[in-house]
């Protein structure tokens, strides 16, 4: 029987099974604060039975949005709305987390399907961006960001500090950092977007800077016993992976030195001529590296939902938690169809018993049959 469904702790927290959902942007934000599209989205997917469910890119400032739809966690008001997402998660059996970003030099962005390209500063929802280097991303996100200044530095690292306090005011159990995909954090740690002369740029060491600041800043404000995490860009698929690997594992160790406790391992996205090499579960060896060469419990998304992809990822030891985004979309009870297909028993699922009870009364049908 595949270990998937078995439950995963980490410090005072347990996934009632391995299978997470990762943070999913929905645009559906104003002015940073979460709407009626949010709630029942969260805990629609928290029901499905996944062990994690983790809420989207939210802003630490308004100018750390990807898009003006993004959530935020700046002011206290926007605690409200994300408590009633964190405490509706729980109460479905799934372990409320929140992922916290800066956007950088790809903030103030329209959303996916209005263009998914900048928005010129001055027009409505537009703003001005700040990055490590006053370079460009490009393509449809040509804006050139403003250069950080140590003062901006500052100020973003206290922004992340505050935030974290807000999500834990708001009753979430799991922090996840946003250090990959081009953001802020990772355009510090990449070379394609950090040329800086000062004790930010240059060496590894330097680049690395930023992240290590970060997250020591915010481990001292976020509770001991509850899991620290971080998403990040570990590879950017541009001809020169080996060198960054050994760059960002090198990097991870120091996350572990300063108290980060899981990896969600994913790439950079800090250049568009990345080459990625698209597949299910491409990411998964990937994983399987940082873990076993840092050893910190890691995941990773990236087509990872195919039964035999999601449980030999877990069985093989590959990784300690699969996430599953897309999958969730097509269908929130995604960890409760897997289950049944799989003639998983109530005991070992763990789904909340509104749905785990017919699991027992009606098995789904031997390993491997499909069910629709
Ligand atoms: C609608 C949508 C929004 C996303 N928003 C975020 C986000 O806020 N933060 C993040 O780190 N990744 C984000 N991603 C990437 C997903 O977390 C995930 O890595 C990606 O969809 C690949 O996993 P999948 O093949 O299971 O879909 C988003 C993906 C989608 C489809």
């Amino acid at each position: 029987m595949t270990a998937l469904f078995t439950p995963f702790t980490l410090k005072d927290v347990t996934l009632r099974n391995r299978i997470g959902v990762p943070p999913m942007c929905q645009y559906s934000a104003r002015d940073g604060y979460v709407t009626e599209w949010h709630q029942p989205h969260y805990v629609g997917l928290a029901r499905g039975g996944a062990g994690l469910v983790i809420v989207e890119a939210t802003g630490v400032s308004p100018d750390g949005r990807i898009t003006p739809g993004c959530t935020g966690l700046w002011e206290d008001g926007q605690i409200e709305g994300m408590a009633a997402i964190a405490h509706g998660i729980k109460a479905a059996g799934a372990v409320p987390g929140i992922q916290l970003g800066h956007a950088g030099r790809k903030a103030s962005a329209n959303k996916p399907w209005e263009g998914d390209d900048h928005i010129p500063t001055g027009e409505p929802g537009g703003w001005d961006t700040i990055s490590p280097s006053a370079i460009a991303f490009g393509g449809g996100l040509p804006k050139v960001p403003r250069e950080m200044t140590i003062a901006d530095i500052e100020r973003v690292k206290a922004d992340f500090v505050s935030a974290a306090v807000r999500a834990r005011q708001a009753g979430f159990e799991w922090l996840e950092l946003h250090f990959a995909h081009g953001y802020l954090a990772q355009s510090f740690f990449s070379v394609h977007a950090n040329q800086r002369t000062d004790q930010y740029g240059g060496s590894a060491e330097n680049r690395g800077r930023f992240l290590i600041e970060t997250l020591r800043a915010v481990r001292k404000v976020w509770p001991e016993n509850l899991p620290l995490t971080a998403r990040f860009g570990v590879l950017e698929f541009d001809g020169r992976d080996e060198e960054t690997m050994v760059e960002a594992i090198e990097l991870v160790r120091k996350f572990k030195a300063e108290g980060l406790d899981f990896l969600n391992v994913s790439m950079g996205f800090s250049t568009i001529d990345a080459k990625v090499p698209w597949s299910n579960g491409f990411m998964a060896p990937i994983a399987a590296r940082v873990r076993t060469e840092t050893g910190l419990p890691v995941a990773t998304a990236w087509g990872m939902d195919k039964p035999e992809h999601a449980t030999v990822a877990i069985d093989q030891g590959s990784m300690d938690v699969v996430m599953v985004a897309r999958g969730h979309l097509a269908d929130p009870h995604y960890p409760f169809r897997l289950a049944r297909n799989l003639g998983i028993p109530k005991s070992s699922s763990v789904l909340p018993d509104q749905y785990a009870y017919w699991l027992a009364r009606y098995p789904g049908p031997q390993n491997g049959e499909v069910v629709d």
